[in-house]
């Protein structure tokens, strides 16, 4: 697949995404947002395709945010619409059915620290670098900062983020659960290569079976659990599961053929 803004390449199941623009150090800037669009709808129908590794291209930025050139003389109107296409964009990565690691090689600010917050991980170089800067240029996080950095570090460490606009180190972001695993920069992709592909190893309808049940942790926990018990239900259909506990039972390593 080839697209104006991203470089793809898949290889063993695993789709690697970079952020082709370091000139601007990979801003998202509207034929990204496309970009991202229609690569993420393509890696979710893929066959090829099993999981997703999304980074930005040169040793210094993953994504310095939205592209700033875009906002002079942006209005109310047009501001909620950039806001809801952004968030669209990033829902469409969070529900993915397959896993998507977001693979931080430097600066994530901004609508960069959002997209990585919409991943279903993060891993990070040891010179990466995280912020929502937006108070400096007199906004807010548009694309679901305010929403999803609460959830994954806990509301006052999240407030203290956006409110100051200060940047934190890698090790920072490890300490608050905001990246998973840090990482030597020349080590980064493999370590990232390699947390996914032990996932790969699983039953695909599992794992997107619990990515599914995943996003409803956000719900009340009564309907998160009814939500659970509903998938439950639909991997116990599955012909994996037959062949998981077949493959248990007799001592031997499953072959799961994702269905
Ligand atoms: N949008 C558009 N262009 C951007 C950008 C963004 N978010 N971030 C960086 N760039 C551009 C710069 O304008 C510069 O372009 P130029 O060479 O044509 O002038 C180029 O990328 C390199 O950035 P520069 O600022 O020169 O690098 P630096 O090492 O001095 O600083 C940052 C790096 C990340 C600290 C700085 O670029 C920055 O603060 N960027 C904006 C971050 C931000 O506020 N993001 C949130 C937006 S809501």
């Amino acid at each position: 697949m080839t697209f104006q803004t991203l470089k793809v390449t898949v290889d063993e199941g695993i789709a690697t995404v970079v952020i082709d623009q370091e000139e601007t150090l990979n801003a998202l800037s509207r034929q990204v947002m496309d970009d991202l669009d229609a690569c993420f709808s393509w890696a979710a129908l893929e066959p090829s395709v099993q999981g997703v590794l999304l980074t930005g291209a040169g040793p210094k930025s993953f994504v310095a945010g939205a592209d700033i050139k875009q906002f002079k003389g942006m209005g109310p109107e047009e501001g909620k619409a950039f806001a809801e296409r952004g968030q669209a964009v990033f829902a469409r990565i969070e529900q993915m059915p397959k896993p998507v690691i977001a693979v931080v090689n430097g600066f994530a600010l901004g609508g960069g620290s959002e997209l990585a917050l919409a991943c279903h991980m993060r891993v990070a170089s040891n010179t990466a670098r995280f912020g929502q800067p937006e108070v400096n240029l007199g906004i807010i996080p548009g694309y679901g900062g305010t929403q999803r950095l609460p959830r994954i570090v806990g509301k006052g460490l999240a407030t203290e983020l956006v409110l100051t606009g200060e940047m934190i180190s890698a090790d920072r972001a490890h300490e608050i659960g905001l990246v998973n695993h840090v990482f030597a920069p020349d080590d980064l992709m493999e370590g990232a290569r390699k947390l996914l592909r032990g996932m790969l190893t699983k039953a695909p309808r599992a794992i997107a079976l619990t990515l599914e049940a995943l996003s409803a942790s956000d719900l009340p926990l009564e309907r998160g659990l009814q939500h659970e018990a509903a998938l439950f239900g639909q991997a116990c259909a599955t012909e994996d599961f037959d062949e998981g506990v077949h493959a248990f039972l007799a001592r031997r390593k499953a072959e799961f053929k994702g269905r």
